[in-house]
Formats: structure tokens, sequence, C-alpha cells
């Protein structure tokens, strides 16, 4: 059975020409910056508050983004911790013409709940997971 994407759809984009590297190839920076706006989605929403990035860890790019490419982020909610929650990221593409579905990326992102001033808060713990798998 192919793998399939974990966790929800948090963004869908299609990867353009101003985002590509000097090879042609879309920028890791481009996509880093997906996972960390798809991950906030779901923490926002997991937390209901405002929410800042503390880390992002194990990143790998395993296959190249291609122009025209739709790219997918999924992120789940793997822990909830005081202030903080701990967010696996995994982008997928389908590419371009072929219509074949590749995971190209993942990456841990860890986000913290914040008030108005940036100063943690408690994640409230009744709220349900959000992921779905
Ligand atoms: C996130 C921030 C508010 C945390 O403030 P802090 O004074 O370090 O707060 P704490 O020490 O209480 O840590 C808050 C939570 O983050 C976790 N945390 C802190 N640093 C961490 C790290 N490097 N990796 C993983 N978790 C971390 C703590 O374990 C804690 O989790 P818990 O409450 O679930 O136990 C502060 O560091 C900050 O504002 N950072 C900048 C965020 C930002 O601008 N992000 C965008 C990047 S451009």
């Amino acid at each position: 059975m192919p793998e399939q994407p974990r966790g929800e759809l948090v963004i869908q984009t299609i990867a353009m020409p101003k985002d590509t590297n000097p090879n042609g190839d879309i920028f890791g920076g481009w996509l880093t910056s997906q996972m960390d706006l798809g991950s906030a989605i779901l923490a926002a929403k997991t937390a209901q508050a405002r929410v800042v990035t503390v880390a992002m860890e194990g990143m790998s790019f395993l296959q190249p983004v291609r122009v025209g490419d739709t790219v997918r982020c999924y992120a789940r909610v793997d822990r909830i911790g005081r202030t903080s929650m701990t967010i696996p990221v995994e982008v997928w593409v389908t590419r371009f013409m072929t219509g074949e579905d590749h995971r190209v990326t993942h990456g841990v992102f860890t986000l913290v709940a914040v008030d108005e001033t940036g100063k943690p808060i408690p994640v409230k713990r009744n709220q349900p997971r959000m992921d779905t798998n």
C-alpha cells in the first residue's frame, strides 16, 4: 500500500517561478516558510490563541520541488505541553503534468501559545486533538 500523508491539510498552493533557487528548483526556505505557516494554523486552532514558533527540528528535504507542482502541507498535533505544542509537518507534491504524488519534506515544529505581549500562556487542555490520522 503506498505511503499516505499523515495529518490535516493546512496549506495547499502552487510552486511558482519566483520561489526558485539558482538550480531552477524551489528554494528550501520557501518550503520551510510554508511549513511554519501550516504548523501555526494548526497550533492557533488548537490553542485558540496567538502562537509563535520556538523551534524547528529534523528538517529533511527528500526530493526537489519543481515549478508548477501542487504543494500540500499536512500537520498534526503530536504533543501538547503546558504552553507548547509539538507539530510534525509533512509536505507532499503532486507533480505538474504527470500527477504523481511524492512526500518531499518533513520536519517537527514546536509552537508556543502567547498572550498579546508575547508571554507564554497555557494551552487549554479541553481542546480536542486536531490530528486526523
Ligand atoms: C517562544 C517564547 C515566547 C518562549 O519564551 P520562554 O521565556 O523561553 O518561555 P518558557 O521557557 O516558559 O518556554 C515555553 C515553552 O516553550 C518550550 N521551549 C522553549 N524553548 C524550546 C526549544 N528550543 N525547543 C522546544 N521547546 C522549547 C518550553 O519547553 C515550554 O514548553 P511547555 O510550557 O509546554 O513546557 C520566546 O522564546 C520567544 O518569544 N521566542 C521568539 C519566537 C519567535 O519570534 N518566533 C518566530 C521566529 S522568527
